[in-house]
């Protein structure tokens, strides 16, 4: 269907928020962006974990922090949180879950999935944050 044809289609009115609204991606849980009185805040689910291997999430905290969220390689039951933010030169680093370890793609820094560097050019482990879990919500704590 060409671009035309669809707009004609679906028309230009109230009815199209509604289809604009049900094609934006979704979170599988809603994910509240307070953070509750323990300093917790909920930054998805294990279900999504489970799917994706990792997860992503941007700002977080009272300032704005980046999480980086992976099972535990060595116990499955238990939840890793990172500041993805490389210490050589701050570009977001990802999870590569078959080697097990954080790689930066600008210089290829890699860490350990405690965060610890493995081979620079970073010399700075990456920062490690509380997580858990209840229920299937995951909850991280930036401190
Ligand atoms: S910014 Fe990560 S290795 Fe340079």
């Amino acid at each position: 269907m060409k671009r035309r044809e669809f707009i004609t289609l679906v028309g230009v009115g109230t009815a199209t928020p509604l289809i604009i609204s049900a094609c934006t991606p979704k979170a599988s849980q809603p994910v509240s962006n307070a953070v509750r009185s323990d300093g917790f805040q909920e930054v998805g689910t294990l279900t999504e974990l489970g799917k994706n291997q990792q997860i992503l999430r941007e700002n977080l905290g009272n300032s704005q922090q980046k999480a980086l969220i992976i099972p535990n390689p060595t116990d499955n039951n238990q939840l890793i949180a990172v500041n993805p933010t490389c210490t050589h030169a701050g570009c977001t680093v990802t999870w590569e879950s078959e080697k097990q370890v954080f790689i930066c793609p600008c210089h290829d820094s890699q860490f350990s999935s405690d965060g610890k560097v493995i081979e620079g050019p970073a010399t700075e482990p990456l920062a490690s944050y509380e997580a858990k879990s209840e229920g299937d919500a995951i909850l991280v704590k930036i401190s």
